[in-house]
């Protein structure tokens, strides 16, 4: 049976005994949850791809209390990486860093790399620390699924195949962490997060953006990924009014989510305003996708973000969600990166 527990000390040591016995623990992060084994032990790893449903070659980020155990993990740490520690660890940033050579081919998706990060949610290091290993930890959702960013949604849809669920409650950031390949002195973005591209070019220079040809398994390349079930679709800023009313006098049930309120309302929608401020509509965005989900729609309506890098993250993910974009004239289908 799986238990959900607000962490005191004795229930982090069930938890830390749990992953020594090479089951799998849930955890918050200040991003989203993670779906926990320890990264040492193979077999334990393997059972986070068999929970999540997800491909055996994709490779999981493996999560450290500081970046002292760096070492470990890590053949040689490049410079550009030292300065992003420094600055941005613990935090919503992942390095994707050379490998050292007792890292499992299982944790690695048999590459020569491995992702890094140093979570700074309060449960997240507390369990770290217990641990005083390494935490191989994807998000807590079955494979293409939407981020969990609480307790309960991963207990939906995990259930028992996840022993014990730490409850920190809320994600406060909500949207997966900012990854980077560090190679030498080249750092290239793969995942827009909270940390912006901006925030690290005043840290090293130059930033590559996107992956490049030879960059092995991008974070959610697959053509459906953080997506909801119910089919959903990108519509531009000012058209998604009329959209939802064609949608909805034709007989649909739609569910719209958008930064204000509808002009009018109408008899088959279900309307979010998630408001305005990045912030707030990244902290909300997954679980608000889950509620339409649940509404018992048959269209999911997305209004399209601003520009900005502030809301590059959550411009990514949505086009990652989308099954499909409406264009329009004058604006046009988003970018996913600027
Ligand atoms: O915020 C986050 O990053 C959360 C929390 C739990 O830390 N974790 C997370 O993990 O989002 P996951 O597995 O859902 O997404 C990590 C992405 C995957 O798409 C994976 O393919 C990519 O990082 N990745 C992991 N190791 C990599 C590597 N060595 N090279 C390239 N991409 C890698
Ligand atoms: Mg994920």
């Amino acid at each position: 049976m799986v238990r959900v527990v607000r962490a005191t000390q004795v229930e982090i040591e069930t938890a830390v005994q749990t992953l020594r016995d090479g089951e799998l623990v849930a955890f918050p992060t200040e991003t989203v949850y993670g779906l926990g084994a320890n990264a040492q032990n193979p077999a334990a790893v393997r059972k986070i791809f068999a929970a999540k449903g997800r491909p055996v070659d994709h490779p999981v980020i493996v999560h450290l209390d500081s970046p002292r155990f760096l070492h470990r993990w890590v053949r040689e740490v490049p410079e550009p990486a030292n300065k992003l520690a420094e600055r941005f660890w613990p935090g919503p940033l992942t390095m994707v860093l050379p490998r050292a050579a007792n890292v499992h081919d299982v944790v690695t998706g048999g590459q020569d790399t491995v992702a890094i990060r140093v979570p700074s949610h309060p449960m997240a290091q507390q369990l770290l620390t217990a641990f005083g290993g390494g935490i191989a930890a994807p998000s807590a959702n079955r494979y293409g699924k939407l981020s969990p960013t609480r307790a309960e949604h991963v207990r939906d849809e995990l259930g028992d195949a996840v022993k014990i669920i730490l409850d920190g409650g809320e994600c406060q950031i909500g949207l997966e962490s900012t990854i980077v390949t560090v190679e030498g002195s080249s750092v290239r973005l793969l995942r827009p997060g909270a940390v912006t591209a901006g925030q690290i070019r005043t840290v090293i220079g130059e930033l590559l953006i996107g992956a490049n040809l030879e960059s092995p398994r991008v974070p959610g390349s697959t053509p459906s990924h953080y997506a909801p079930t119910t089919p959903m679709t990108v519509v531009p800023a000012g058209e998604i009014d009329a959209h939802a009313a064609s949608l909805s006098e034709g007989g649909r049930r739609v569910a719209v989510l958008a930064q204000r309120l509808p002009l009018k309302s109408h008899k088959y929608v279900t309307w979010i305003n998630a408001g305005r401020r990045p912030e707030q509509f990244g902290h909300d965005l997954y679980a608000n996708l889950r509620t339409l989900d649940k509404a018992g729609c048959q269209q999911i309506l997305v209004q399209d973000v601003p520009e900005g890098e502030k809301w590059d993250a959550i411009r990514d993910r949505l086009l990652r969600a989308a099954s499909s974009i409406s264009e329009s004239g004058e604006s046009g289908a988003m970018a996913v990166l600027p």
